[in-house]
């Protein structure tokens, strides 16, 4: 069985809709281990729209399990990763304009910039994965500069609507993961993942890790709903 890290970003997402400080990502985060799960995933992004420093910093402090920073590979995002020192890091990309995080991070196109950041991550000692789609080059590219880890980008796969495609997506990922075991790589999977499509994925057993975040934080909106209601009533009698 996969571990299973929760991405609480979007109790912070919520949070800052009113920019009060509830729904705490931290009281979440205690939450969803007490729950059973293996690992926290928090995505601090350029901008703070969800996550902030704050989060992050207690974070660094409660979480008893496994505490997975996502961030850019930018100098300000190495430098508050080697200050926070998370249990590992993941280097995704990110685009201002994008609701989530679009497509895996461009290891061959950005050779550069990543492996600084990737040194740098490393030299503190910091484990370290990548973000990349399930795309040989972009695996062997993570290999060569250094990365611990991969997490393979699920979301093409999780948007598939037929079942050629889901097929044709599932094969990709399945020799991904063959690959990156041959690189000496271990392998994490993630974004998109549901109650409905996340079983094909479990059955690949090589991958060690998901990570899913909206699914899980959008049914414990729905799922709470009438426990908050009731409590709301009895304070209203
Ligand atoms: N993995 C990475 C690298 C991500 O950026 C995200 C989204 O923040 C996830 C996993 C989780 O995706 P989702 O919220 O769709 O489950």
């Amino acid at each position: 069985m996969p571990k299973l890290n929760v991405n609480i970003d979007h109790v912070a997402t919520l949070r800052q809709a009113r920019g009060t400080n509830e729904p705490d990502p931290v009281l979440a985060a205690y939450l969803a281990e007490l729950a059973g799960a293996h690992g926290i995933v928090v995505h601090l992004r350029e901008d703070r729209r969800h996550v902030q420093d704050r989060d992050l910093y207690i974070l660094r402090e409660t979480v008893k399990t496994k505490l997975n920073m996502e961030m850019a590979a930018t100098t300000e995002m190495v430098r508050i990763a080697t200050d926070v020192m998370p249990d590992m890091v993941t280097l995704v990309p990110e685009k201002r304009e994008e609701l989530t995080t679009e497509g895996g991070l461009d290891v061959v196109g950005n050779r550069k910039t990543v492996s600084k950041a990737v040194d740098k991550l490393k030299e503190e000692g910091l484990f370290v994965s990548l973000f990349i789609d399930p795309d040989e080059k972009q695996i062997k590219a993570s290999k060569e500069i250094g990365a611990d880890m991969v997490e393979i980008h699920t979301g093409s796969y999780a948007e598939a609507d037929n079942e050629k495609k889901i097929e044709k997506e599932l094969k990709k990922i399945e020799l991904s993961v063959g690959i990156a075991l041959d690189q000496e790589l271990r392998v994490a999977a993630g974004h998109g993942l549901d109650y409905r499509n996340v079983e094909p994925i479990v059955w690949i057993e090589e991958i060690e890790e998901l990570n899913i975040g909206h699914s899980i934080i959008s049914r414990s909106v729905i799922v709470g709903i009438e426990e908050a209601v009731s409590e709301m009533l009895i304070l209203c009698s």
